[in-house]
């Protein structure tokens, strides 16, 4: 059993995400879309929340699990029976930051990580800039699924009007 882990904040998960998640299907048996817990860095949307997106944006894909993991990832790839990392690398700074993450994971438990390039449609696409556009109004219909939208402008009303 070939088993992976897409790790990430997930806040929200976007388009970029769901293309990486998916093509890691086609490849592996079994991958686990991890959501960091850390409770000193809170985001927009709470970890249940970030696990409900992810799980209806991946509901068609059946070797697909959705986890969530606090602390080190190598500890959840060695508890989870997970040998691999996938990351997406949108650009050439993805990737100065992502080979010391990728060799520090490799020195401290001999976890590999494997790099997938992101999908050109979604190289400029991060969460953090969904969630600006979406505070101030603007259209993110193309690079979040529906119910991420929905959710994003529930958010931002909810705080429109706190
Ligand atoms: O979506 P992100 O924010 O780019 O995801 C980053 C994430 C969660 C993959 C990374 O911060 C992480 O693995 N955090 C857990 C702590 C850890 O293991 N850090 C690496 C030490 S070398």
């Amino acid at each position: 059993m070939r088993r992976v882990v897409c790790p990430g904040s997930f806040d929200p998960v976007t388009n970029g995400h769901i293309d990486i998640i998916g093509r890691a299907a086609r490849q592996y048996d079994e991958v686990v879309a991890a959501v960091l817990t850390n409770v000193n860095k809170r985001g927009l949307f709470s970890v249940e929340e970030k696990l409900a997106m992810l799980r209806e944006c991946t509901a068609n894909l059946e070797n697909v699990q959705i986890s969530q993991f606090n602390g080190l990832l190598v500890d959840f790839c060695r508890d989870n029976g997970i040998g691999a990392i996938i990351r997406s690398l949108r650009s050439v700074s993805d990737f100065d930051y992502e080979l010391q993450i990728a060799q520090m994971n490799y020195r401290l438990a001999g976890v590999e990580t494997l790099f997938m390039t992101a999908n050109p449609q979604y190289s400029f696409l991060s969460s953090s800039l969904v969630r600006e556009i979406a505070q101030y109004g603007g259209d993110v219909s193309s690079l979040v699924t529906p119910d991420v939208e929905q959710r994003l402008r529930d958010k931002y009303k909810d705080r429109d009007s706190s």
